[in-house]
């Protein structure tokens, strides 16, 4: 694990296997961004020279070494770039992007210093998260583990004292490794990481971290009578589980639901998944890993508000017990749904948990979901959909998503196409409706179980959840840790009265 640490010496004085500087596009060539004039002084004016002779353009994921010059107690400088220049400086997710580049080619070396743009405290705390986010490998099972992530990344600050530095390295790191965490449950195989698994992980990182954790094993779901949760875990050899994670703090106003779809491997079930769209499905727990980040996360920044998170953990397996395409379910809190795809599972779990978090009477809740390919077909791979009951909710979640560098986008619930799954039913409802905008028919699925007068929120992460391509900027290939930076972001918002 990569560590982050904060330092007040020069970039030419600090002792390390590498030294970062940022470089861009300027308009007369290659410029350098603030940070790097003591490397630069080292190399006696020629660096930029030097660089543009090995490439370097300051494009957005370049990364170009050369040795350091004498004068630099640094071996190796590492030029990351930054894109276009700019009069006003560097975006924060710019930043981040290229301490990520950088963390990644720093690969296998003990100590590195970050000479990036750092100068306000926002421009700092994105080199720290985007470093400790780009560093991250996922060697579990991997016999030669390979050279294993950057072992300490050195934060350089001029600012007297660096008190308000150290504090955003340490958020840095309380978020940085939650979201890590959240990729490790992600990227975990599905024969190791079934609902039990999940639930024994939530429940020993809950008690390290001082969290309520209360967990429903099969019996209880049953006696309980979450017949969505259970319907869709009975065709599997590895039962259901529901778990309640409650952070509270004494001077909250306000309490988040936070609900999970936690799919640990979603096979179609029955309606079977063909060849070629299952061989990721161990993604389909991503919702519920980054509420469980959050939370975490949440505890870990003492943040002053109350988070109850639900994990509705299931999964999805074909088998002489599993639910048939025309099996009619009773939900938890009583309604009945006729099960007319058993690949439309993810609504199914979240029902039951949304019901059951609604029981609570929280201010919003908010559902994160690897929910449909519909959203992904209308979205693409890098941004998540948001649907809500309320509109200020939704623009509110839109435009805290972009404050923090995530992509997502407003998405509606339009009211007639509820019909879809109404109409045509022998139950109160059945689990699929029409095709087209089938996103939005998911969405508003969900909603039958939230309480009027509630508001509520769902975020289809289908697309940004698991990274299928090449690492690039601060995101790896696999589980990416989609929405936790948006959430925490959220309940700091809502701690500070919004
Ligand atoms: N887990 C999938 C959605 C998904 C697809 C996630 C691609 C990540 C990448 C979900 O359970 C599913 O199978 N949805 C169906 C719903 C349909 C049967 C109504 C879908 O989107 O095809
Ligand atoms: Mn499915
Ligand atoms: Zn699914």
């Amino acid at each position: 694990m990569t560590v982050l640490s904060v330092s007040t010496s020069s970039a030419a004085a600090l002792r390390a296997d590498a030294v970062v500087v940022g470089v861009a596009k300027g308009p007369k060539g290659l410029v350098l961004a603030p940070g790097a004039e003591a490397v630069a002084e080292a190399f006696d004016g020629k660096l930029l020279d030097l660089l543009t002779t090995l490439g370097a353009a300051g494009a957005e994921g370049e990364a170009v070494k050369l040795p350091a010059a004498a004068g630099l107690k640094a071996a190796l400088v590492l030029a990351v770039g930054l894109g276009e220049a700019t009069e006003e400086g560097y975006s924060a997710e710019a930043l981040r992007r290229a301490a990520g580049v950088a963390a990644r080619a720093l690969s296998g070396l003990k100590k590195a210093a970050l000479a990036l743009p750092a100068a306000a405290e926002e421009e700092f705390e994105a080199v720290a998260l985007g470093g400790l986010l780009g560093a991250y490998e996922y060697t579990t099972y991997k016999g030669d583990a390979g050279k294993g992530p950057v072992g300490e990344l050195v934060l350089l600050t001029d600012r007297k004292g660096s008190k308000d530095a150290k504090a955003a390295a340490e958020r840095a790191t309380a978020l940085g490794e939650e979201i890590n965490r959240a990729r490790d449950l992600i990227n975990a195989a599905p024969n190791d990481l079934h609902p039990k698994a999940f639930a024994t992980i939530a429940q020993a990182v809950g008690k390290e971290h001082g969290l309520k954790v209360e967990v429903w094993d099969e019996k209880a779901l049953t006696k309980g009578g979450f017949g969505g949760i259970l319907g869709v875990g009975n065709g599997s050899a590895n039962p259901p589980r529901l778990v309640r994670v409650a952070y509270t703090h004494p001077k909250a106003k306000q309490t988040i639901a936070l609900v999970g779809k936690g799919i640990t491997y979603d096979s179609g079930g029955i309606s079977l998944k063909p060849a070629g769209h299952n061989e990721t499905m161990k993604c389909d727990m991503s919702g519920a890993a980054a509420v469980f980040a959050t939370i975490v996360a949440a505890k870990r920044l003492g943040l002053q508000v109350n988070i109850t998170t639900w994990l509705a953990l299931a999964e999805n397996m074909p088998s002489g017990t599993a639910t048939r395409p025309g099996d009619v379910l009773r939900m938890y809190g009583g309604k009945t749904v006729e099960v007319l795809n058993t690949d439309a599972e993810g609504r199914l779990v979240l029902a039951d948990a949304i019901t059951k978090a609604g029981e609570e009477n929280p201010d919003v809740i908010i559902d994160v979901a690897t929910l449909t390919g519909a959203m992904v077909f209308a979205l693409g791979n890098r941004t998540f959909g948001v649907m809500s009951n309320s509109d200020e909710l939704r623009n509110r979640l839109h435009a805290t998503a972009d404050s923090v560098g995530e992509a997502a986008w407003p998405m509606p619930l339009p009211a007639d196409m509820r019909k879809s799954m109404t109409e045509s039913s022998i139950a109160d409802m059945a689990n699929m409706g029409e095709r087209m905008g089938g996103g939005l028919v998911a969405g508003l699925f969900l909603q039958e179980y939230v309480n009027e007068g509630t508001d509520w929120a769902h975020l289809d992460i289908a697309g940004p959840a698991f990274h299928e391509g090449a690492a690039y900027g601060y995101t790896p290939k696999g589980g990416t840790g989609s929405a936790i930076r948006t959430l925490v972001r959220f309940a700091e918002e809502t701690a500070a009265g919004a």
